[in-house]
């Protein structure tokens, strides 16, 4: 079952041949049947690696692009700069080579070397900083992002955890897709957590249409979101380096929305990989670590689920960016089967 409406703002420009920022959005949705099924309820994930660069992010970078040419604050040959795990960063590389701009990427470095060498590939400058620092220390990538957006002239910081135009994007695109996808019959909304971009804005959307629909956010062992969420602490000691990119954070970011997420569900490295392996084996839909995350919740909360439900999975990023990763039975062997 395949939906596709072509209803919203950046779906109806979908036909204009002239801007690859046209291409973005307006993602399918099908239904896991093997997933439906085992789960016993039903399962709809929003294939988020139709957008150009294969991710959810290009939806924020193309808002976030036309919101600052708007303000006047990113002119023509100006420069824009952010700190990414990688998708955030590949669609900063595309679509500032689609609009004539530059591009400086700080990455951690645990980002999978596919996604690096992609982000090279564009033209994007890449400044890799140790995943391992705390977020404060000058060498942590968010530090440099802020370091170099104030020394490159007419760079503009385009601040993927703090600018609410992440959040807007999400409101004014992936919420009314899914809602429109469904006719309105969601019952649940489960994505991973990293900005907060995603959740907060689609989950906004899908509220203010229907108060009962439950959001739940997916966060990793290692990250401060969920025991925020619950006592209102930002507990640092909590934090330890794991593997998967775009689940949860050591920071709390602006753009993660509280009050829109019911619940946080936390998940582990090994069992989200695992996950996303078997949901390329059973429904033949490749995607990346977080996306077997985000099963991996529905997985350890299947009791919340009716049979007549329907739960939409956002995935967020595609399986070829983990080819190194993940989908390497070596990898998965050394990195993830052999930790404490
Ligand atoms: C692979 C992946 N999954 C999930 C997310 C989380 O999305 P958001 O930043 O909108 O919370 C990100 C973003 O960093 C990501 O790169």
């Amino acid at each position: 079952m395949l939906h596709k409406l072509f209803d919203n703002k950046r779906s109806q420009n979908k036909s204009d041949k002239n801007s690859l920022m046209a291409a973005v959005g307006n993602t399918p949705l099908v239904r896991l049947n093997h997933h439906s099924e085992l789960l016993g309820t039903n399962i709809f994930a929003k294939l988020e690696f139709f957008n150009p660069g294969l991710s959810a992010k290009d939806r924020i970078i193309a808002h976030i692009i036309d919101k600052a040419e708007q303000a006047g604050k990113l002119k023509p040959g100006g420069t824009i700069i952010d700190a990414t795990s990688g998708n955030t960063g590949m669609a900063m590389a595309m679509l500032s080579r689609a609009k004539g701009y530059k591009c400086v990427l700080t990455v951690a470095d645990k980002a999978s070397k596919e996604k690096i060498n992609s982000l090279k590939s564009l033209g994007a400058e890449v400044v890799l900083c140790p995943a391992a620092v705390k977020p404060d220390d000058p060498r942590s990538y968010y530090q440099q992002a802020i370091q170099l957006s104030n020394e490159i002239e007419g760079a503009y910081y385009t601040n993927q955890n703090f600018n609410s135009d992440n959040v807007e994007a999400h409101y004014l695109s992936t919420g009314p897709e899914i809602w429109n996808q469904l006719d309105g019959k969601v019952t649940h909304f489960v994505a991973a957590v990293g900005t907060g971009g995603t959740i907060s804005g689609t989950g906004k959307f899908l509220k203010e249409q229907n108060s009962a629909i439950e959001i739940i956010g997916v966060d990793a062992y290692g990250s401060v979101l969920k025991k925020y969420h619950e006592t209102g602490v930002y507990d640092i000691s909590i934090t330890h380096p794991y593997k998967m990119e775009g689940v949860g954070k050591s920071i709390i970011p602006g753009n993660v929305k509280f009050e829109t997420i019911d619940r946080f569900v936390k998940v582990g490295d090994l069992k989200s990989a695992l996950r996303a392996r078997k949901m390329a084996q059973l429904e033949g839909i490749w995607g990346g670590h977080s996306s077997g995350a985000v099963l991996e919740a529905v997985f350890k909360t299947k009791e919340s689920f009716k049979p007549t439900d329907n739960v939409v999975i956002l995935l967020s990023d595609h399986g070829s960016k983990y080819l190194s990763t993940i989908y390497s039975d070596a990898w998965v062997e050394e990195k993830l089967y052999s930790r404490p």
